[in-house]
């Protein structure tokens, strides 16, 4: 099997990467029933263990080792972790702060390129000088690859006008902005607690879901060109024995509860939102304290 590879990454820290490689991976696993691995190549590992300590919905994390003797080295050992850890997933997510050390050669191992940022000026400005560069250095590589490049607003106010956002990158073929991610002003209350496409404000959970829906045409749309079969989820609880039900129950609860926030969103303005969600964790897949 194929593995779409999707990559989360800015030079700039602090950007919501973390935030939403975690997230992303919950969505595909939750709403979209895909096989998903996320690969945390930050010391910090901020997704991964956000994934391993909230409840258990089948995502498989990993930490890339990395060695920085040379740039040769380190392009090495990026490149074996990648390929290590997408075998046998419909896609990977990939959690990386960019530096100097990394040659751009990696970047062309990813079929999706997603870069976080704020929608301030600096920050926008930044981003765009990053991504330019990259597609005006590579850009033969990156249409031949039909790779997709795409700048995701990062904790956005609710109140926010998705059509204030200006840059030159729509100009390029291959970028896109993708719907935003919204500021959770309780983030504390998902960190390694809860994921956003499932969270009981819908405002929240919405957002997201319509930000995880437009990655994940592009990965079936990728998917569906390149003739790659889609793995059967279920088959990865097997350890599970009898929980496979009750999760399989739970997936289809919040797939639900994704669902009606997001008809709710059509009718409803953003400020209107409350939460409404009622549905729980069962027991077994509660984490552990
Ligand atoms: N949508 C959001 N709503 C509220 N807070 C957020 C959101 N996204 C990120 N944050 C907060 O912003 C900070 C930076 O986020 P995150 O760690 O995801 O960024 P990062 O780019 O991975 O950072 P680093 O460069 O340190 O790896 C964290 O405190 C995080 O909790
Ligand atoms: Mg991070």
């Amino acid at each position: 099997m194929e593995t779409i590879k999707v990559l989360v990454t800015n030079r700039k820290g602090g950007v919501g990467k973390s935030t939403i490689a975690a997230n992303l991976a919950a969505y595909l696993a939750l709403q979209e029933n895909l096989k998903v691995s996320l690969i945390d190549y930050d010391e910090q590992s901020s997704s991964s263990a956000w994934v391993k300590k909230a409840p258990n919905i089948g995502i498989e994390t990993f930490r890339a080792e990395m060695s920085y003797q040379s740039a040769g080295m380190t392009l090495l050992s990026a490149r074996s972790s990648l390929r290590k850890f997408s075998t046998g997933f419909d896609v990977s997510i990939s959690d990386l702060t960019w530096t100097p050390n990394m040659a751009e050669n990696f970047m062309h191992d990813f079929d999706i390129i997603l870069v976080p940022t704020s929608t301030s000026k600096f920050e926008l400005a930044s981003t765009e000088i990053f991504i330019l560069e990259y597609v005006l250095r590579n850009s033969p590589l990156i249409s031949k690859n039909k790779q997709s490049i795409m700048a995701v607003p990062s904790r956005v106010e609710a109140n926010f006008l998705e059509t204030s956002i200006s840059t030159n990158l729509g100009s390029l073929g291959m970028c896109h902005i993708t719907p935003p991610v919204l500021r959770a002003n309780d983030i504390d209350h998902f960190v390694y607690e809860d994921f956003f496409c499932v969270s009981s404000n819908a405002a929240i959970s919405t957002y997201f879901c319509r930000f995880g829906a437009f990655v994940a045409k592009q990965i079936l749309d990728k998917k569906r060109e390149r003739a790659i079969p889609v793995s059967k989820l279920s088959s990865i609880y097997s350890g599970l024995g009898k929980g496979i039900l009750i999760l399989d129950r739970y997936r289809s609860n919040k797939k639900l509860a994704g669902m009606q926030a997001r008809s709710q969103m059509q009718s409803m303005k953003s400020s209107e939102f409350i939460g409404d969600d009622s549905s729980s964790i069962p027991s077994f897949l509660s984490k552990q304290n």
